[in-house]
């Protein structure tokens, strides 16, 4: 307040010199040529919402001082004279004549926002083809002006062309917002085949309002689905308009930013003012922001990746799986602390058998775990038959945990985090254009951060396939309502062996993008339409209509079915054993060998042989003459 005073003072009168405001109001007794009641409907109507205004006063007649003396007088908020503050959208602008109004008006009002308020106080005669009732100068703002020859107010901001109306009544000074009568205004709409929030395909090519595009017939019910399209054409029948819709041009679909200038896509064409609405998975975010007006969310989607499903596996290492590798450590390690242990027993004590004073012996001994019990245990009694107690538990526990896991398929560890995903060098891709991977995921993860190397771009669909069945290829798409949509189009057969990784890699808002006289209507038909549960019935019912039984698969786990049975056991997993067997006789073969030689050093191993056969014929004839001659003695 204190501020007001002292540019007030200023403008009012130099002469002044410390005033009080009764004082100024004495001085300023002259009657205005708007009734105070006048005065207070009409900023009730031209200020509905706000509880701020800037204030701007241009000239210094008697006239201007009488007229904004009344404003301070009526005008019950907060308000700044001659300073900006844009949190607040209410205008209101007082001059001697029009030109200076104008210059005002260009110089310190946004305008192209919806939601200004413009209420300008001239204390002149205008007539109706004067300057300041230009409409190109108040582009998206609401507008009423008041002077001596009469009051005007511009149409409102989403009906076309605008125009400046005389008020008989100051009623109509009213401007509507909110869900609002567009009278059948044809919108100019952009959006693209985007399942599941929008189906539209078939085009054809034509030139409206002087530019080409490729418009949807739309003239299909099959067509005309998806989520945000329905939403769209609830829209369209409440708040009265028609449209025509087009596909995004050039190359890309949303566009990119380009210093002051947004490239390409809907954005761009809604930037350009080319379109007035645009729809069909538009994300909310701070870049397009900038550019355009993003209306409220109506849904939160996830980015996920599907990842091939892990293969069945069987490795040659099954034998040792029952245990971990801690559990083999600790096995080898009391063997051998027992051994030792024992060794030293047998040198200390004389009773102990010979046999365990060799540490070779007493280990082999040992490792013969929970089979058998040795004899000639003396001195050693408790310590060994605690031995052979503890080795049964320990057989028993790896037999038991080998025939469930031997018999039960066996997969590979799933993917199911970003990490994995990199460690396991999955790479995935999509048609061009190249996506903006900071929108996508959180760069600044470590693991995240690695996504973008892993991109390819996918040629075609047919290219997708030959990856696809290359294998470690992860497909990127979102979640909807529990369902994933892959982002392009996946044949059904290449799905089958793919499920949903479950971390997700990032998260969006979907919204849809408007010209600014649109984004109060239409924000408050999204509100509506997620109040009243639109939103939801939509979005579970083009789901439930359009989801191909291949993309719900994709949320099922193949390898935790079990209901197979037991499986028959094949070579691999028991090869380990095979190996084990192999190498023993291996040896022992050796080892004979060795024997044999010291035995006959002189002669060949193959001669040795004979010669044993040999002996055991001899031995067997031997008995049977043996016989013979019992019988015969018999006899
Ligand atoms: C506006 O129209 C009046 C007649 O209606 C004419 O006398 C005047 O010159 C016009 N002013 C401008 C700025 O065209
Ligand atoms: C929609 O606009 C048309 C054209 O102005 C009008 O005739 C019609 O009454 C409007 N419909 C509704 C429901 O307001
Ligand atoms: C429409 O124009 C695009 C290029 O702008 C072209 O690729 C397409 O084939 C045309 N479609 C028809 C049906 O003429
Ligand atoms: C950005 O705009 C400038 C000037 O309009 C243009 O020369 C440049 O090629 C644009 N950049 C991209 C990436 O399109
Ligand atoms: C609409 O977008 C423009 C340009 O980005 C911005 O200046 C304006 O504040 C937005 N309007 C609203 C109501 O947010
Ligand atoms: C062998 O282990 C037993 C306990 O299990 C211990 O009492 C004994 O001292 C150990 N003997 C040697 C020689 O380490
Ligand atoms: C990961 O894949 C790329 C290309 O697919 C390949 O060049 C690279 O050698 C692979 N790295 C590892 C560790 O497998």
């Amino acid at each position: 307040m204190y501020k007001f005073y002292c540019v007030f003072l200023a403008i009012v009168s130099a002469a002044i010199v410390s005033a009080g405001k009764e004082k100024i109001m004495l001085n300023l007794k002259k009657e205005s040529w708007i009734s105070d009641n006048d005065f207070k409907a009409i900023i009730k109507l031209s200020f509905p919402f706000s509880l701020c205004c800037n204030a701007y006063v241009k000239g210094k007649t008697l006239g201007v001082d009488v007229l904004f003396n009344q404003f301070i007088k009526n005008f019950k908020y907060e308000y700044t004279v001659q300073s900006l503050s844009y949190d607040c959208h209410a205008y209101f602008g007082l001059a001697s004549s029009e030109n200076d109004m104008m210059n005002k008006v260009k110089e310190r009002v946004p305008t192209s926002i919806s939601t200004t308020e413009l209420l300008l106080i001239i204390d002149d005669k205008i007539t109706s083809n004067s300057s300041i009732l230009d409409v190109s100068i108040y582009k998206n703002s609401n507008v009423n002006i008041i002077s001596r020859s009469g009051y005007w107010t511009l149409s409102e901001n989403y009906l076309f062309p605008r125009v400046f109306k005389k008020v008989k009544r100051l009623k109509e000074l009213r401007h509507k917002r909110g869900i609002v009568d567009l009278q059948g205004r044809q919108l100019q709409v952009a959006a693209f085949y985007n399942p599941p929030f929008c189906y539209l395909s078939t085009t054809i090519n034509q030139t409206i309002n002087k530019i080409d595009g490729e418009f949807f017939l739309a003239n299909d019910d099959r067509e005309l689905d998806g989520i945000e399209t329905k939403l769209f054409l609830l829209m369209s029948k409440r708040l009265n308009f028609t449209w025509k819709i087009r596909k995004p041009n050039h190359y890309f679909r949303y566009g990119r930013p380009n210093g002051s200038n947004w490239e390409g896509g809907m954005i761009g064409q809604l930037f350009r003012n080319e379109i007035d609405f645009a729809f069909s998975g538009i994300w909310l975010k701070h870049d397009q922001y900038q550019y355009v007006n993003l209306t409220e969310p109506w849904y939160q989607l996830l980015i996920h990746y599907l990842v091939p499903r892990p293969r069945p596996q069987t490795s040659i290492w099954a034998l040792t799986r029952p245990f971990t590798i801690e559990v083999w450590l600790l096995l080898i390690v009391v063997i051998i602390i027992q051994s030792i242990n024992i060794t030293i027993k047998a040198r200390i004590n004389q009773r102990v058998p010979k046999k365990f004073k060799s540490f070779i012996l007493t280990i082999t001994e040992l490792l013969n775990i929970g089979s058998w019990s040795p004899l000639g245990t003396y001195g050693l009694r408790l310590q060994i038959h605690l031995w052979h107690v503890y080795g049964i538990l320990i057989v028993t526990a790896y037999s038991s945990s080998l025939a469930s896991r031997l018999t039960t398929p066996d997969y590979e560890p799933r993917i199911d985090t970003i990490q994995q995903f990199i460690d396991k060098n999955l790479t995935w891709g999509r048609e061009a254009p190249v996506p903006n991977f900071d929108d996508y995921f959180n760069l600044r993860d470590p693991y995240a951060g690695k996504f973008p190397d892993k991109f390819t771009i996918d040629i075609d669909e047919e290219d997708r396939h030959v990856k696809i069945k290359k294998g470690n290829y992860a497909i990127i798409g979102r979640i909807v309502q529990g369902i994933f949509f892959p982002e392009n189009h996946i044949r059904d057969a290449d799905l089958k062996n793919y499920r949903v990784m479950k971390q997700e890699v990032g998260d969006y808002y979907a919204t849809f993008a408007v010209q600014p006289w649109l984004l109060h209507s239409i924000n408050k038909m999204v509100l509506w339409l997620r109040e009243c549960g639109f939103t939801k019935y939509h979005l579970t019912n083009v789901i439930h209509r359009r989801t191909s039984l291949s993309l719900r698969n994709v949320l099922e786990e193949h390898d935790i079915k079990n209901n197979e049975g037991a499986r028959v056991l094949i070579l691999k997993p028991l090869i380990a054993g095979f190996g084990f067997f192999l190498i023993g006789l291996f040896i022992s073969t050796l080892v004979l060998i060795y024997e044999l030689r010291k035995k006959y050093p002189t002669i060949s191993i193959f001669k040795t042989i004979k010669i044993m056969l040999n002996k055991k014929k001899f031995k067997k004839q031997k008995q049977y003459k043996h016989k013979s001659n019992i019988i015969i003695k018999k006899i």
